[in-house]
């Protein structure tokens, strides 16, 4: 049994049906966190791989009770205020404020012949940047009225630190446009909320073989960039696993982190370092 250091503490987790979402949700759990876990369970017409399922999120339901956690599951979209209001209203009703926040729903639109670059471009922004905006923006009130305390963390990406791997296209350029606009978010934030006692970071993960990276599309993109094989990590580690960005997302949010904030943590066995 792993020591109950959230026991009492909810958390609220975007993009948690699959991928490192789901493994952020039962590592939170696995500590006594109550979650409350939002996914769009839908497909997004450009996005070249489909996106989680109700079944998905149905097995982040199932993994969480397995480690003995309590969790309540919403079907939503980031873009949408309303979605992420009902999401927020369902959490406060069943378990209360959030204490914690996991900004981690995002996509990855780069493939090999992009079909439209703008839609590709905004899509990806309204996504990974406006979603967590929204998401932020929705919570971060309550918390402050709230009085007492709490972590936020945006999971960006090393392309909110680096350029590389830049293309041209609207999906990449969309992709490291929204990382960093991550990180603006952040810090801008920060300023507002540390006075509350609320502490707000970024995660930069390296490449994870989750769905986003693992399909097709993918392969494409990287046989019409040759450059980007040259994007591995400085370590010999090919890619990282959902539990290292779990890791990081608790060094944040529990009494390691209580004066940590304001920071781009990457976790990308070397990449930014390079
Ligand atoms: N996989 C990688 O190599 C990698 C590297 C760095 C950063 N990231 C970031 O990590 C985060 C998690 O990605 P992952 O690797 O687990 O991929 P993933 O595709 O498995 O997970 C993303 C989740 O977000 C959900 N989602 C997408 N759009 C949504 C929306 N509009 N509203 C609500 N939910 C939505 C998806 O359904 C999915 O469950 C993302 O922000 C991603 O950009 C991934």
């Amino acid at each position: 049994m792993e020591q109950q250091s959230l026991a009492g503490k909810v958390a609220f987790i975007t993009g948690a049906a699959r991928g490192q979402g789901r493994s952020h949700a039962v590592e939170l759990a696995r500590r006594g966190a109550r979650i409350l876990a939002l996914d769009i369970c839908d497909d997004i017409a450009s996005v070249p791989y489909a996106l989680a399922t109700k079944s998905d999120l149905d097995q982040t339901v199932a993994e969480v009770e397995a480690v003995g956690g309590e969790i309540v599951a919403v079907k939503g979209d980031v873009r949408e205020t309303a979605d992420v209001a009902a999401a927020v209203d369902r959490c406060v009703e069943a378990f209360g404020v959030p204490d914690i926040v996991v900004a981690n729903a995002g996509i990855n639109l780069q493939r090999g012949q992009e079909p439209d670059a703008q839609v590709a471009f905004i899509d990806t922004i309204m996504v990974n940047l406006v979603g967590v905006w929204n998401t932020v923006h929705a919570i971060a009130p309550l918390m402050v009225e709230r009085d007492q305390g709490g972590s936020i963390v945006l999971i960006s990406s090393t392309n909110g630190l680096t350029g590389r791997g830049g293309d041209g296209s609207g999906a990449v350029t969309g992709y490291t446009a929204s990382k960093h606009g991550v990180v603006g978010i952040m810090r801008s934030l920060m300023i507002w909320l540390a006075p509350h006692g609320i502490r707000i970071n970024t995660i930069h993960p390296a490449g994870v073989p989750t769905a986003m990276v693992s399909h097709a599309e993918m392969q494409a993109w990287f046989a019409g960039n040759p450059a980007g094989h040259t994007m591995g990590n400085a370590m010999p580690v090919p890619m990282l696993d959902p539990i290292d960005i779990s890791r990081a997302v608790l060094y944040l949010v529990e009494e390691s982190g209580r004066h940590i904030t304001g920071i781009t943590l990457p976790v990308d066995a070397g990449f930014t370092g390079k």
